[in-house]
């Protein structure tokens, strides 16, 4: 849809939004003082300090300060973005969204992507029901007990218990009209081997459900209660399907990344178990990753919020080898990486529940640099006391460093490293500066380059424009959108040639692939757009225009924050009683309207 359609679809939305019902609908509210008074939903209190004022269609909570119109208010309670919020209200207000310019294929494609995750949100209420009411739930409800878990808890997770019976869920949910093959595709059932037919995936266990950023459940993860064996693994996890991609999910994040944002970092621990204690401990800025290795995906989601990011990670051995290894890589993708150990072979969970929040808080102020822990760890793991240890020390050293910007930094580590290996200072900064050369070398052959961030506004608008570039790529018609949205010279210079390129693909009504691109850009442009192609090869998925979405919000505000700029210089040019001032100093306001818009957005 175009950018006029857009305005028009929000503005009638908005038109016909009414604050009292949006609200009343999750919060019980009383008239007092010409206002609406009740308890506050985003955080935990008895007495009523979160207020709407339906005239001027806001709510604000004195207690915590969230606070804005029905839109933010449907976005926080729904942890949806503020368009989608936008959406939902349509929806409920039975006004239909303008025509979407996306293709017949991504449409279908979305649709049988929401088909499936409506039958997984049919399975987690069907576990979630059976654990709380069920009698044959209670064996669930006293293993959770017995690892502490509140009944809230079980309830903001929406925990839930798979009945050790064969069919128990396949007949549940063919009753509520999903098929087999449905089910298998999402990975609930499974395919007999020998005969035909299929039968629950998950039997006698702890349901977690696994939620991808908007709070879609996206796959399970369930808990085994007694003691594991061969046959019966701790946790049975949803396989690979179209909408389960370990990868790339971090469990939690729906509903962490407020507290991410309010607190400039997230934990990110290993275990579904560590991340629930963490959250209903009170430290809600976490997510865990599901057993695998933190890629630079998950990294790509969580910059998305910070750039601090503390992994903490159980103490044992293979975990922190596994982990430890990929965090430089991380690291390059901007972030700044820190490591917390837990005391005592414990895993997190174990420590907050014995220790408390404080003590866990505690330990996350002494949280150790990447390259500290590295140091560290890799002085404790190679015999360092002969020459030739010292070097193989210092070759698994360097990668670590190599993303340090700051000379003085740098300097400094130089210095550390020579002590702890008692080795040459002026040696270390030589083989460092060589390995830096050689790194460099091979990126260029590799044709992979590191961007590094200058600060924070540039790297989140480089990041936004990539997302931009990757979704033209995919849906050519967006190219129109884009560019009237957003000012050429928004984009970082190197995708400014990329931009232009579109646009004469668009005026020759051809679609730009990577033959035309090798031929028509040139190395530099061409080595960057595979780079952003690279990352993401798979479909557009309905994530990948939420994201869109929020990337384009950030252009488009870097846009008009620039127009503003210029027209406040124009406007210093007039006598104040001019007609051209008065109509410069309108352009200004409507502009500074719709920036102060698009904040509250995302
Ligand atoms: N995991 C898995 N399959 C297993 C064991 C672990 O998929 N057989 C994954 C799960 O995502 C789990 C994570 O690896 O959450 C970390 O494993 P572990 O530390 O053993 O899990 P905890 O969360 O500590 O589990 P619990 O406290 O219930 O023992
Ligand atoms: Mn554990």
């Amino acid at each position: 849809m175009g950018s006029a359609e857009l305005n028009e679809f929000v503005e009638r939305v908005t038109e016909r939004t009414d604050i009292y019902s949006v609200v009343s609908r999750y919060v019980s509210l009383s008239q007092r003082s010409g206002r609406f008074w009740g308890c506050c939903p985003f955080h935990n209190e008895k007495t009523a300090s979160f207020s709407v004022s339906a005239d001027k269609g806001l709510f604000y909570c004195f207690g915590c300060g969230a606070g804005g119109n029905a839109f933010k208010f449907l976005s926080l309670i729904e942890n949806i973005t503020y368009f989608e919020a936008v959406k939902l209200q349509a929806q409920r207000l039975g006004i239909d969204l303008p025509a979407q310019k996306i293709s017949p294929e991504l449409e279908r494609r979305r649709r049988a992507e929401k088909n499936l995750i409506k039958l997984n949100e049919t399975a987690q209420n069907f576990y979630h029901e059976f654990l709380i009411k069920e009698a044959r739930g209670e064996v669930g409800r006293k293993y959770l007990a017995g690892r502490g878990i509140t009944a809230e808890t079980i309830e903001t997770f929406k925990l839930g218990y798979a009945p050790e019976e064969w069919d128990n869920l396949l007949t549940n949910l063919t009753r509520q009209g999903f098929s087999p093959p449905q089910m298998e595709e999402v990975g609930v059932i499974v395919r007999r081997k020998n005969s035909s037919g299929y039968y629950d995936r998950f039997r006698g266990r702890v349901m977690i459900p696994i939620t991808d950023i908007f709070g879609h459940v996206v796959g399970f993860g369930g808990r085994i209660l007694g003691a594991a064996d061969e046959a019966n693994p701790k946790y049975l996890n949803t396989p690979e399907t179209a909408l389960f991609n370990k990868r790339k999910i971090l469990f939690g994040l729906d509903k962490s990344n407020r507290a991410i944002s309010a607190a400039g970092a997230v934990i990110v621990v290993e275990g579904y178990m560590d991340a629930i204690s963490l959250y209903s401990a009170g430290i809600k800025n976490v997510v865990a990753t599901l057993g695998t290795a933190f890629t630079p995906e998950h990294a790509k989601l969580i910059l998305r919020y910070v750039r601090k990011i503390i992994f903490c990670y159980d103490s044992d051995e293979a975990g922190q080898r596994a982990t430890i290894r990929a965090l430089p890589i991380v690291q390059a993708a901007g972030a700044e990486v820190f490591i917390v150990k837990v005391p005592d072979g414990k895993d997190p969970d174990e420590f907050v529940r014995k220790h408390g929040k404080e003590a866990f808080e505690e330990l996350v102020k002494q949280a150790e640099t990447l390259i500290d822990y590295r140091l560290k760890y890799v002085l404790a793991h190679t015999e360092h006391e002969t020459t030739d240890g010292k070097y193989r020390a210092l070759q698994e050293i360097l990668p670590v460093i190599e993303n340090i910007k700051e000379e003085v930094t740098l300097n400094e580590y130089c210095k550390k490293i020579a002590s702890a290996l008692v080795l040459d200072e002026q040696m270390v900064a030589d083989k460092c500066a060589e390995f830096f050369r050689r790194e460099t070398r091979k990126n260029e052959i590799s044709n992979v380059k590191r961007l590094k961030p200058s600060d924070d506004t540039d790297f989140k608008i480089r990041i936004a424009s990539e997302d931009v570039l990757r979704m033209i790529w995919y849906e050519n018609d967006m190219l129109d959108y884009v560019l009237a949205m957003v000012q050429p010279e928004i984009f970082p210079k190197e995708h400014q040639e990329i931009i232009n390129w579109f646009k004469s693909c668009a005026a020759q009504e051809k679609r730009p692939d990577k033959m035309n691109a090798a031929n028509e850009l040139s190395d530099e442009a061409n080595v960057e757009l595979s780079r952003i192609l690279m990352e993401d090869v798979e479909d557009i998925h309905d994530t990948e225009v939420a994201i869109f979405e929020h990337s384009m919000n950030i252009l488009r505000r870097a846009t008009l924050e620039k127009k503003y700029h210029q027209l406040l210089k124009e406007a210093e040019k007039y006598n104040s009683s001019e007609e051209a001032h008065v109509k410069t100093v309108k352009a200004l306001l409507s502009i500074k309207k719709e920036i102060d818009k698009l904040r509250s957005n995302g």
